[in-house]
């Protein structure tokens, strides 16, 4: 077993190059497999999820091979279209496979992803457009299994929520369909727009990515391509409110600012600098921490739900009280119990949670209740008197590729040590 040992009051400063989106990556390998021929895939972070990935196109006969961040998948001739029971288990995001497999072999057969630490986690959305495309689906003993007898049709598609899954499902199905298919009420998150880009490189007909129409015309083949993984914008929260929370003064590099447009008046009305250049986002605080009116999460373009867990623990330090409202997922509020171990005073109700400054942090021993979760007990870690040890940092790995160099990096004093 694994922890991280942080001693805190450590002020950030430096520079670190954020690494490639991981929410962004999973669809992008997911997508690789309706490509004929080679797709190079630069700036991958090295993550489990980004290996089972791998090792899900390995299992659909593809060769899947990683160098460094680039990852290199030939999908010539794939030759299956099941996904194994335990890499449906180890990634939930691996439904995202659903649409890819389907939209190459005209037929899939995986588990139901079942629930996850956030709460349940539904495909309705997902099930019933592949549906209308044309697909039928059966459900049976935890096992979904679709054929598309008429091959795959493109259709007229309402989405009930903006569903960031279901949005790149449908994509993934719709890019090799007949015809045309439209999204309404589709996600614009950043990564819709980085798979729309890609798929579009590739040879597909996507446009309106990133707003709420989403236009897909079929094509007969796509084409593997060169293809650079857009940066995380949930590391670069993270980051933000690391040197936020320790008065720090960092240079993000590869940062976009329109990616975390919703997060940037947050942290600025906490008494942070934020300056943006072509190539990077610069973060200061000198400030005293300030508490901020009510961070709503939303769908994108609104507060991301992922940048919420790391933002309250910056504001558990601040001057004041702040209230946060949780609207995506009912489960998110597992790291308040942990922030309350290292002195945090924080009240939860329901989808709210209202969080009252204190002066100090101490170091306890806590434990990652899921990923953000756990990066949000690292954030407060570093500002807090004394040492921390976090445990479960196997959470935290799914989204950060090594946290305790980058975190060194920036004058962090992290260390990870296996029991
Ligand atoms: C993605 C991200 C995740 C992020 C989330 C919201 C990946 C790998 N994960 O997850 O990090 O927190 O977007 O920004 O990209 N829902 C339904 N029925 C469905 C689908 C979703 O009810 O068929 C509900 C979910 O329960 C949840 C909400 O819609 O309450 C948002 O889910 P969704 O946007 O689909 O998130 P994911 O794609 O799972």
């Amino acid at each position: 077993m694994q922890k991280l040992v942080i001693d805190g009051e450590k002020r950030l400063s430096g520079e670190i190059e954020v690494q490639g989106a991981k929410n962004s990556a999973l669809p992008l390998l997911a997508a690789s497999l309706l490509c004929k021929g080679e797709t190079v895939l630069i700036g991958c972070p090295k993550l489990s999820d980004v290996y089972a990935s791998c090792r899900i196109l390995g299992c659909l006969g593809c060769e899947c091979k990683a160098q460094g961040n680039t990852i290199i998948i030939k999908a010539e001739a794939p030759c299956g279209c099941c996904v194994p029971d335990e890499l449906m288990r180890e990634m939930r995001s691996s439904i995202v496979f659903l649409g890819a497999v389907l939209g190459r072999t005209g037929e899939c057969k995986l588990s139901f992803p079942g629930g996850c630490q956030l709460g349940p986690r539904p495909i309705d959305l997902h099930l019933s457009a592949l549906r209308q495309m044309g697909a039928v689906i059966t459900e049976r003993h935890g096992m979904l299994r679709c054929t598309c007898p008429g091959g795959l049709k493109g259709a007229e598609l309402v989405l009930s929520f903006p569903s960031v899954g279901a949005t790149e499902n449908i994509i993934l199905a719709a890019a090799l369909a007949t015809g045309q298919t439209v999204i309404r009420n589709a996600a614009r998150e950043p990564e819709i727009v980085d798979l729309a880009n890609f798929l579009n490189l590739c040879g597909a007909e996507i446009s309106g990515a990133g707003s709420d129409t989403i236009i897909i015309e079929g094509v007969r083949e796509l084409n593997g391509c060169e293809y650079k993984v857009m940066p995380d914008r949930i590391v670069v929260s993270t980051l933000m409110a690391a040197a936020a929370i320790t008065g720090g003064e960092v240079s993000l590099k590869g940062a976009r600012a329109e990616d975390v447009g919703a997060v940037i008046p947050v942290f600025e009305q906490m008494g942070c600098g934020i300056y943006s250049y072509s190539d990077r986002l610069f973060v200061t605080r000198s400030k005293k921490l300030r508490s901020v009116e009510t961070v709503r999460t939303m769908p994108y373009p609104g507060f991301p739900t992922d940048a919420q867990p790391m933002t309250m623990a910056a504001l558990s330090l601040a001057n004041g009280t702040s209230i946060v409202i949780e609207n995506i997922f009912e489960n998110r509020f597992r790291h308040v119990d942990e922030l309350a171990r290292m002195g945090a005073d924080i009240k939860t109700s329901g989808r709210a949670a209202v969080i009252d400054g204190v002066s100090r942090l101490y170091g306890a021993k806590v434990h990652a209740p899921d990923l953000r979760g756990g990066a949000a007990l690292v954030v407060a870690a570093l500002a807090a008197e004394g040492r921390t040890e976090l445990f479960d940092v196997k959470y935290i790995d799914r989204g950060y590729e090594e946290i305790e160099k980058q975190l060194s990096q920036l004058g962090a004093s992290i260390i990870r040590v296996s029991e």
